[in-house]
């Protein structure tokens, strides 16, 4: 038994004569908050694409919990307990926070959408969704409009939506995009404590948060992993220095 969670076994993906992924074999853990970093154009959010499906690999496969779901869809991969943050939120910002659960609950319980009324009325349905916002510590902004929220509280929201499918594993696209410092901090905090709840691929261009979270990194260069771990071990590579972080690190 291993506690991989969430693998991908050489990835390769070509857009015609680049190749963004290059036999990409990384690997997540119980537990862990796993970053993957890289410069510009490196290829993370193509990575992250075959991982979540919108993207074909054209080689190589994904799993999660042993099981190969590189031919699934992005919702059946959510379904089979894939978490996603968009880095483009998804939420409905004239809805009420209690509404945009309630949807990923929805969603998790298979169903077809019928009336708010139906949904606000089903128990099942809204302690699920009930209980993800108090776990990401919205529990008293239910009615509160989506748009009345800060950035980083709508970051939160997302994280609620995807736990209302119960993940396995998350996977986060810069969640601390546009944040500020403060905003940044408060999602470091957040972050260090979700991953017991489930472990997190993380690609984020915040080093200070990267380095303050990571169990694990992985650099991301031309497409390919030039390098796997700990923070301490990533800041000693000379390829990694040499590659991007610079000498200053
Ligand atoms: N759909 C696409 N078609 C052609 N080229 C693409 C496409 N998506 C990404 N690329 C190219 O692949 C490389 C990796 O991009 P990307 O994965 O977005 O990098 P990162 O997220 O690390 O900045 C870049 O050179 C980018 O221009
Ligand atoms: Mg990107």
């Amino acid at each position: 038994m291993t506690d991989i969670v969430l693998q991908t076994r050489g990835i390769s993906k070509s857009f015609g004569a680049l190749k963004a992924s290059n036999d990409i074999s990384i690997d997540l853990r119980a537990g862990e908050i796993h970053a993957i970093i890289g410069p510009n154009g490196a290829g993370k959010s193509t990575l992250i694409a075959q991982i979540c499906g919108s993207l074909q690999p054209d080689a190589g496969q994904v799993e999660l919990m042993g099981r190969d779901v590189t031919a699934l869809s992005t919702d059946q991969r959510a379904r089979a307990g894939l978490g996603r943050t968009f880095q483009i939120s998804a939420l409905a910002m004239e809805d009420s926070v209690l509404q945009n659960a309630l949807l990923g609950a929805l969603g998790a319980s298979g169903r077809p959408w019928r009336f708010w009324a139906a949904v606000l009325g089903d128990r099942a349905l809204r302690s699920r969704a009930e209980e993800a916002l108090a776990r990401v510590g919205l529990g008293a902004f239910g009615s509160k409009r989506c748009a009345d929220l800060s950035h980083g509280q709508r970051r939160q929201l997302e994280v609620a939506v995807a736990l209302t499918l119960r993940p396995c594993a998350f996977v986060m696209d810069e969640p601390m995009a546009g944040l500020g410092a403060a905003g940044s901090k408060e999602m470091t905090t957040f972050l260090d404590g979700l991953r017991q709840e489930a472990p997190i691929l993380l690609v984020e261009h915040d080093m200070d948060a990267v380095f303050a979270l990571a169990d694990r990194i992985s650099v991301l260069v031309y497409g390919e992993v030039i390098a796997t771990g700990t923070v301490d071990q990533i800041r000693a590579d000379a390829r990694v220095r040499e590659a991007y972080l610079g000498e200053t690190v």
